[in-house]
């Protein structure tokens, strides 16, 4: 999705935001853009559509620009269609201000007719232009630039991160944010604004979150910040600890790849340092035992894989507490007048913890009085803050927009705190959780002896890419994993795809089945083995093509009926879904690489979804 980067120091600005622009490109966009304010030439400004490297061309790399202060912006189309035009930045009519913006402003059509009304003519289709505009039509009332901005923040509804230059102010430029997220850089004599660390964490591991309704004013030698009254504030100061090469593809062909490898070594460092002695800690929980031991009731919100997470968090949670966990999609939750009281904790799945969605159902569930417990993999983002308890992911940062080691580590996580609750509430043996505790500790060797089946998986993939459609069956774990294993096929390859229950296709769905269909039947789910067979040979009967995925002790079962199998290893049955993935990530990857789709950065679709 769209991203926001900003710089003034002693440089010229335009190649550091190029660069910062770049590192944003795994977000979404569609369009680039740049403007930088310099003593001699004042404010230009440089846009394209499509990729960076036409903006880049078209300025030679930076190098057509002067100044050593400007900003730049990767646009994904919301309002008005991916050109040049509708491209950010986005001018005043006298050209003397440029606004760059994230969000959507829900009352645009407003702003926009009064504006007409007094002579302004419109260069674009976007709701962002409003900004600049009438940012523009208050300056030139008034030439007071910070008056102007805070007039502008509060006639305009909806969501914002904004970066604005004015060619009156040589020396600064402003940022503001509400529902967006934007982070300030302090460097040695210069300073930043991004809305993601990865534009700027080689210049600078200091920085600080902007709050809701917070202006900047950001100069080379500080920024200053001010609240929505206007007043001055401090803030507090994080220091990003990353390591940057883990944002770095370091020779592999895809981000997506690398993080389909990284995610033993993510899920041992999300688990192992939660493991003490026999027992899981959970030492960041302000949670008490008297607490957990009092919910009557869990809901799972998340929108995409993170709800997948949560569909098999339903399965394995309801199974070890022993109560209802209702698990809803964040968009559909936020207007579906929930049942969240004080009984009920909210159990937050994001690993950018920006969607904005997630962040409006949180909101709402704390309005009824839920409390809300959050699994995000930022640190410092927006929801990981808002959440009265955070357990973070350790992840690492996650490039490719199909989310794989994210996926894996908040469904470990999820997997770690049911069994956590458990034992304080009593609902589970002391056997059973010690066969869980065994699991978990042995998955990240378990996954690494998955990954060493890439080949026969990239095999199947050579088979079967030309499909058309595929459908993915299986039952109560196995179909939740098979949401997951359909959305990754179908967002990186293009290729239609479901995943149904498997006793659910015979209710309709069946009829689709025709003599070549590929099913990917997931059999891992060992309880309900004999009845996924049934449903296998349901759709062989009907000319199905049939790859199974099951674990190694049924292996021989599988293969009385089904040529093509792939296995994982035997697990405690509640972890299966975190071995089963792994192929259906490999087979979705070698998929989509065979048909030569953009995989890291797949069409239409953006990493951190901050609007509605
Ligand atoms: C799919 C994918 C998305 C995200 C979804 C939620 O591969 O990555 O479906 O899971 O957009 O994002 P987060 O987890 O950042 O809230």
């Amino acid at each position: 999705m769209c991203g926001i980067v900003g710089y003034v120091g002693r440089e010229q600005a335009a190649p550091i935001l190029l660069d910062g622009l770049e590192h944003l490109e795994y977000r979404g966009y569609d369009s680039a853009g740049v403007a930088v304010l310099g003593p001699t030439r004042g404010l230009q400004m440089k846009k394209a559509k499509g990729r960076l490297k036409v903006l880049s061309a078209m300025v030679d790399g930076g190098r057509t620009m002067e100044g050593c202060l400007g900003i730049g912006h990767t646009r994904w189309a919301t309002h008005g269609q991916p050109n040049d035009v509708n491209s950010h930045p986005h001018l005043s009519q006298d050209e003397r201000i440029a606004v760059v913006h994230n969000g959507i402003i829900e009352n645009y059509v407003e702003i926009k007719e009064f504006l007409i009304s007094q002579g302004i003519r419109f260069q674009s289709e976007t709701d962002t232009e409003v900004v600049a505009q009438l940012l523009g039509f208050y300056y030139k009332e008034t030439g007071d630039l910070m008056g102007s901005v805070y007039r502008v923040l509060h006639r305009i509804e909806g969501a914002y991160a904004l970066g604005i230059l004015c060619a009156d102010v040589p020396d600064a430029f402003v940022a503001a944010r509400k529902d967006a997220p934007l982070l300030l850089g302090y460097g040695e004599g210069c300073s930043f604004v991004a809305s993601d660390v990865t534009a700027i964490i080689k210049h600078t591991r200091d920085v600080s979150y902007m709050e809701d309704g917070e202006v900047a004013v950001v100069r080379a030698d500080g920024i200053r910040v001010f609240n929505a009254m206007g007043q001055p504030i401090e803030k507090e100061h994080s220091f990003i600890d990353w390591d940057v090469s883990a944002a770095e593809k370091g020779g592999y062909p895809h981000f997506m790849f690398k993080e389909i490898l990284e995610q033993p070594e993510a899920v041992r460092k999300t688990v192992s340092p939660r493991l003490r002695n026999g027992e899981i800690c959970f030492e960041e929980l302000s949670l008490t035992d008297e607490q957990i031991r009092a919910y009557k009731r869990l809901f799972i919100v998340a929108c995409g894989s993170s709800y997948h997470v949560g569909m098999v968090g339903k399965y394995n949670l309801e199974r070890l507490l022993r109560i209802p966990v209702d698990v809803m999609l964040a968009s559909e939750f936020r207007y579906a007048d929930p049942l969240v009281d004080q009984d009920t904790l909210v159990i937050v799945i994001s690993q950018s913890g920006e969607t904005l969605d997630t962040m409006a159902a949180l909101r709402q569930a704390r309005a009824l009085g839920g409390r809300i417990l959050s699994i995000v993999n930022v640190v410092g983002s927006s929801i990981a803050r808002e959440a009265d308890d955070v357990l973070y992911t350790w992840a690492g940062p996650e490039i490719a927009v199909a989310t794989t080691k994210a996926y894996s580590t908040q469904l470990v996580l999820l997997d770690m705190l049911g069994l956590y609750f458990a034992r304080i509430r009593g609902s589970v043996t002391e056997e059973e959780s010690e066969r869980i505790l065994e699991g978990l500790r042995a998955l990240p060797e378990m996954m690494e002896r998955v990954l060493q089946e890439k080949e026969e998986i990239q095999y199947l993939a050579s088979r079967y890419f030309n499909h058309d459609s595929v459908f993915y069956i299986g039952r109560n774990l196995d179909y939740a994993l098979g949401l997951e294993s359909s959305l990754k096929l179908k967002e990186i390859s293009y290729i239609h795809s479901e995943a149904y229950a498997s006793g659910e296709l015979k209710h309709g769905t069946i009829s689709l089945i025709e003599p070549g269909t590929l099913v990917v039947a997931l059999g891992t789910y060992t309880p309900l083995f004999e009845k996924t067979l049934s449903n296998i040979v349901e759709v062989q009967a009907r000319g199905a093509d049939v790859v199974a995925l099951t674990t190694e002790s049924r292996r021989d079962d599988m293969r009385k009926t089904v040529p093509n199998v792939l296995t994982v290893p035997d697990t405690h049955v509640i972890l299966e879904p975190s071995l089963g993935i792994i192929p259906m990530q490999l087979f979705a990857y070698y998929v989509a690489l065979q048909r030569g789709c953009d995989i890291d950065k797949p069409r239409n679709l953006a990493k951190s979804v901050t609007v509605e």
